[in-house]
């Protein structure tokens, strides 16, 4: 098979085999097709889409391009839940531990940030000494002592998707339904499921911009999992503003923590709570109270333990990461809150360096946004409408006039 002439042929509309796209994957995952090559192809998916059966077929080469989780037979109920990406979304830090309190393991698989998205392993990271690499073997001890693993994608498990996944953030061929869905349910499927929930975003803030995109996607991937055996349950939220209060990957631990003590947000603690309600075995009312008895936490604690972190720093998190210039953005008018953009957020947050713009880049953990006024509030000229974390005066001020040009409020 000749690699060009697989890319003309989806550039320009027309269909590929089973056995093609598995080409593709196989040669892409073992270093035979180099980057620019899988750039190509992902644009011309992105242009082109694929059909129900090529996209079946992309998850399964992509799926098997590594090893999938096996579990003993004592093993109970494995469940797990994927968000396609929104500002300010960390549900799956506050999640996963929430649902390890019952007698579940959730193996869970996430990303790094992706387009203008942040990411559930660039924020774990930011946890001194926490690792998301892990192995097949390690996340099984870990499930059999803690309940819970939150890893990356490996060398072992879903390479295809790890190189993918990292490719398509800077290649501008992220919002791609059937990327979307490949990417998402590839992971998932490696993690061998008994039931899944899926959050999927609509809005400005979220890859799919539009709630017909997004039934479009829901449906796409509730398909691919219970094709595949796996009980998948989607559920739609809109992304117009972000999800909290706070942007940014050490901002966004912070604020998770709040909400495994019983604090924080209310619209952050009510969506976990929907989503964590969806899979587990136990009514709303005792998940509510792990989050408010300190059970949550204390398994954060554990999974942060287990994982090369120390519970002791998450005390202190506040003060771990701390960006050289803090500003306030601070309203001109007084009024009703009627637009806080999500869109607008997650670039600014991005130009302040919590994103990537090459594969190889780092992230400022330290960065972002935090205190950011919810639509609905009622402000008075001069009040607080978010705080800049950034690395220097010019960054926070140029951050700030990003800010207010997604700002909107009515007297
Ligand atoms: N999450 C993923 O794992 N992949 C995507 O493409 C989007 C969100």
């Amino acid at each position: 098979m000749h690699i060009p002439t697989l890319i003309e042929r989806k550039r320009d509309a027309g269909t590929l085999s089973d056995g093609e796209i598995r080409f593709l994957i196989e040669a892409y995952t073992s270093g035979e097709m180099p980057d620019y090559q899988m750039s190509a192809f992902a644009m011309a998916i992105y242009f082109q889409g694929m059909t129900a059966e090529e996209t079946a077929s992309l998850t399964r080469a992509m799926l098997e391009s590594g090893e999938v989780m096996e579990y003993p037979a004592s093993a109970p109920r494995i469940v797990d839940k994927h968000s396609t990406g929104g500002i300010g979304d960390k549900v799956s830090l506050i999640l996963a531990p929430l649902l390890a309190c019952d007698d579940l393991w959730i193996p869970m698989i996430s990303g790094r940030g992706l387009g203008i998205t942040g990411g559930t392993l660039d924020k774990l990271e930011s946890i001194p000494g926490f690792s998301v690499n892990v192995s097949r073997e390690q996340a099984l001890e870990q499930l059999e002592e803690t309940g819970v693993v939150m890893m990356g994608q490996t060398a072992d498990i879903c390479p295809a998707d790890k190189k993918l996944y990292a490719l398509r953030d800077v290649t501008a061929t992220v919002p791609s339904e059937t990327l979307l869905v490949t990417s998402i349910m590839s992971k998932k499927l490696a993690e061998s499921l008994d039931a899944l929930v899926l959050d999927v975003k609509y809005g400005s803030g979220a890859f799919m911009k539009t709630r017909s995109g997004a039934d479009s996607l829901g449906e796409a991937m509730r398909q691919v999992g219970e094709a595949m055996g796996v009980k998948t349950q989607v559920i739609y939220h809109p992304m117009d503003e972000p999800l909290g209060h706070a942007v940014g990957n050490a901002l966004e631990v912070v604020e998770s923590i709040e909400v495994l003590e019983g604090r924080g947000p209310q619209d952050l603690r009510e969506i976990t709570l929907n989503l964590a309600n969806e899979v587990s075995l136990v009514d709303r009312a005792q998940l509510e109270q792990w989050l408010d008895d300190g059970t949550a936490r204390s398994k954060f604690d554990e999974l942060v333990e287990r994982q090369g972190g120390s519970a002791d720093d998450l005390s202190t998190f506040d003060s771990i990461h701390v960006a050289p210039e803090i500003q306030e953005i601070r309203s001109p008018v007084s009024g009703c809150v009627t637009q806080v953009d999500a869109d607008t957020i997650g670039r600014a947050s991005m130009a302040l360096g919590a994103g990537r713009s090459r594969a190889a880049d780092a992230v400022d953990c330290a960065v972002g946004f935090d205190q950011i006024v919810k639509v609905g509030e009622e402000v008075r000229s001069g009040d607080i409408l978010a705080r800049v974390h950034a690395q220097s005066a010019s960054a926070a001020e140029e951050a700030a006039i990003r800010f207010m040009g997604g700002f909107s409020c009515e007297s």
